[in-house]
């Protein structure tokens, strides 16, 4: 396989605020790798360096085996010259120009003879559904139509690399799910090697070949959506990939426990220290009527309902536990809606199987689990 892209030691500081810090990466050719991480954390100011558009403070970086990067070296190739396509979460077309010469605008910076220019402005233009529109404004355009047209502009010139920056975040829900497959499909169409930039983990979990979770400039966790979604190495990268609920658990002379005192077995997961913290999906949390429903094994949990919203085939349920509040997926089974006839207030029993938790050591983001320590079951919290 060819590195498409390999960026070392890269740093970038505005001012003496460190943004990225000392990242190390490396993509393949035709990979998709997904930058995931909350606002401020550096996602951006990583795919301008790439772009060429920020000036990084030090490291270096190469497409294939050609430095575009290098502090050192005084390289710094500029962003034209390096084979990109980019697309933003502001669509940012020429008001001006029609969608016709937006899409051909690369390919007139790269010179391309206008008749060869056309032909390909046309078949990207189908290719993303905006073949009708060539003759408009973009002010003619919905959001959906202008995003397209932004991808098409992006891709036309069949870059090697593309630079996603949330493109989606803009659209409405049904129109970001639509576009999403359509970028996944021009990918395995087009075979681009792509970085995309997202704070959404569903979008991420969808696209990416790999994933790269951020925390403040540096590479929290790498890898495939599978062993992020599956093994998060910290309760930073847990909290961020949907394991919403944070339950404390304390050392006792007989094991590990909830600070109510029930056992909890922690699998093979090493914790250093008296304090752990277990971190749960909302789907891997059940809600009982009473205790005497919960599965042998499973850990239970006295607390009382706060809310219950109907969600079709699920209810999403709030329940306060013991000073915390948990957040849990009830699926809709055969028992009916009985949740969601519950008066807030009402006492529950919530339960999951503890080898569907992971565990940290409470405040550290150091994992201290075996690479094969608790496994991470993908069940559906079942009613009761
Ligand atoms: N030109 C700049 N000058 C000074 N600080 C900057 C500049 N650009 C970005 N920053 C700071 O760098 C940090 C990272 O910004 P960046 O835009 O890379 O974050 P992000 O992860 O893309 O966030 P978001 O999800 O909100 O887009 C932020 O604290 C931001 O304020
Ligand atoms: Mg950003």
């Amino acid at each position: 396989m060819t590195t498409q892209v390999q960026v070392s030691a890269l740093t970038k500081r505005f001012g003496r605020n460190t943004v990225v810090d000392d990242l190390h990466l490396q993509i393949e050719q035709g990979e998709f790798l997904v930058l995931l991480g909350p606002s401020g954390c550096g996602k951006t100011t990583t795919l301008r360096c790439l772009g060429g558009l920020e000036t990084p403070s030090s490291g270096t970086i190469s497409f294939r085996d050609r430095p575009v990067f290098d502090a050192d070296r005084k390289v710094d190739i500029a962003p034209n010259h390096r084979n990109i396509g980019m697309v933003f979460q502001s669509y940012a077309l020429w008001p001006h120009m029609t969608v016709r010469q937006n899409i051909r605008y690369p390919l007139k910076v790269r010179r391309m003879k206008k008749a060869m220019a056309e032909g390909a402005v046309e078949s990207m233009a189908d290719m993303v559904h905006c073949g009708e529109l060539l003759d408009r404004l973009p002010s003619q355009l919905s959001g959906g139509q202008q995003q397209r047209v932004a991808l098409a502009r992006g891709l036309v010139h069949r870059p090697e690399l593309v630079l996603f920056d949330e493109p989606l975040s803009n659209l409405d829900a049904r129109l970001r799910d639509l576009v999403r497959t359509e970028i996944h499909q021009l990918h395995q169409r087009l075979g681009f090697t792509a970085v995309f930039v997202t704070h959404d983990q569903s979008e991420a979990l969808a696209l990416g070949d790999r994933l790269a979770i951020m925390n403040q400039g540096r590479i929290e966790q790498m890898g495939t959506p599978w062993e992020v979604f599956q093994a998060p190495v910290s309760e930073y990268v847990a909290a961020f990939i949907g394991m919403a609920n944070r339950l404390p658990l304390v050392r006792s002379h007989v094991g590990w426990q909830t600070t109510t005192g029930e056992p909890v077995d922690i699998g093979s997961a090493r914790i250093g220290g008296d304090q752990a913290v277990a971190r749960l999906r909302p789907d891997d949390i059940a809600v009982h009527r009473d205790s005497t429903t919960v599965p042998a094994g499973h850990v239970r949990l006295p607390a009382t309902l706060v809310t219950a919203e109907y969600g079709g085939r699920h209810y999403d349920v709030t329940v306060e536990y013991a000073g915390h509040t948990l957040y849990l997926k009830s699926s809709i089974g055969a028992d009916g809606t009985w949740v969601g006839d519950l008066a807030p207030g009402t006492n529950v029993t919530v339960s999951f199987a503890p080898s569907n938790a992971r565990y940290y050591s409470d405040g550290s983001t150091a994992v201290t689990t075996s690479a094969d320590a608790v496994t991470v079951g993908v069940g559906v919290g079942v009613g009761e």
